[in-house]
């Protein structure tokens, strides 16, 4: 048991290569598995348990092993145990990697020449530099083939399909996020708790101009089919947006008020239609009938 990796390398190894695996293989969503599938977090307090039990079991099978050992061998294995642990495997490879000599054997690369003191090794170029080299090398090469050559696919196009998928997770999200409508996808809201909440926003924020009935007094009337900017959810949703035209009073609301209160007020607004105010504006604009809508 001797130059082995001790046990508090070997478990949490051993424990995250199976945690990972776990990971990759099940598929639980957004979710990391182990939250979302409690039988995994189970499974691997149970693998845990195992790796420390196998511990434990080699530990005592040594310890009576020991027991049987003669006297001169007891002691030569406490020494070699008492020594520290060193990493050999792991030193091995960084020397090989650094490619150095050791001090001792400096003298076969030495270079013949002496500047006040000052020599020079020959060492070889690193292993891990040379490597890493290499590889760059082929690395150049198959991108050469794959993109110069064989042109696979370039920029223009990766950016397009990156466009592309971004455009279908943006209607995805606005599919479920009700809030987020914008002139191109309000629709009249028919809820009675739509119309109520625009009600209400109407008669903080539109009374003052537009008169609680919708009559109209500094701003036009909203109860008539005459629209100065254009009737219709779209439209009326836009003015609310925008505000009117310059200097007319009609302010944009756009910062004031959010995109689902403006599509529950312009909801509101609508059904104003074709009711009779009690002191009705004269008619301004001009009759809008739907089908200019879709022009
Ligand atoms: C300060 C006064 C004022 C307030 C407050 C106000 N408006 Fe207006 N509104 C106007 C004026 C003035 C116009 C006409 C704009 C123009 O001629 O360009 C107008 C136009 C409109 C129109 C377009 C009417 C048409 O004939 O095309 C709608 C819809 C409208 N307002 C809705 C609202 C709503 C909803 C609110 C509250 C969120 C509101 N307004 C708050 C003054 C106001």
């Amino acid at each position: 048991m001797k130059n082995m990796t001790p046990w508090w390398i070997r478990i949490p190894v051993v424990f995250f290569i199976v945690f990972g695996l776990m990971e990759y293989f099940v598929d639980s969503g957004d979710k990391p598995a182990f939250i979302a599938y409690p039988i995994v977090s189970g499974f691997l307090v149970l693998v845990l348990l195992i790796l420390i039990a196998t511990e434990l079991i080699v530990r005592s099978i040594e310890n009576v092993m020991f027991q049987t050992l003669p006297e001169e061998a007891k002691q030569k294995y406490l020494e070699d145990d008492s020594k520290k642990f060193e990493w050999k495997w792991g030193k091995r490879v960084y020397s090989k990697l650094l490619g150095s000599k050791s001090i001792e054997e400096e003298h076969e690369i030495i270079l013949d020449h002496n500047y006040d003191g000052i020599q020079e090794l020959d060492n070889n170029l690193p292993p891990w530099w040379v490597y890493l080299f290499y590889a760059g090398i082929i690395f150049a090469v198959v991108y050469l083939a794959r993109f110069h050559v064989f042109n696979d696919y370039d920029q223009i196009l990766e950016y397009e399909q990156e466009v592309a998928a971004a455009k279908i997770e943006i209607e995805e999200y606005k599919k479920t996020a009700k809030g987020l409508v914008d002139v191109n996808t309000v629709e009249v809201l028919t809820d009675a708790a739509d119309i109520k909440a625009g009600k209400k926003i109407y008669s903080t924020s539109c009374v003052a101009c537009h008169i609680a009935d919708g009559g109209g007094g500094i701003g036009p009337n909203l109860t008539d089919e005459y629209w100065l900017l254009g009737g219709g959810i779209k439209n009326v949703f836009n003015t609310i947006s925008e505000g009117g035209r310059d200097g007319k009073g009609m302010v944009a609301w756009k910062q004031i008020l959010k995109p689902l209160e403006r599509a529950q007020v312009a909801s509101y607004v609508l059904t104003l239609q074709g009711t009779t105010p009690a002191a009705p504006k004269e008619p301004q604009g001009e009759i809008w009938t739907p089908e200019e809508e879709s022009k």
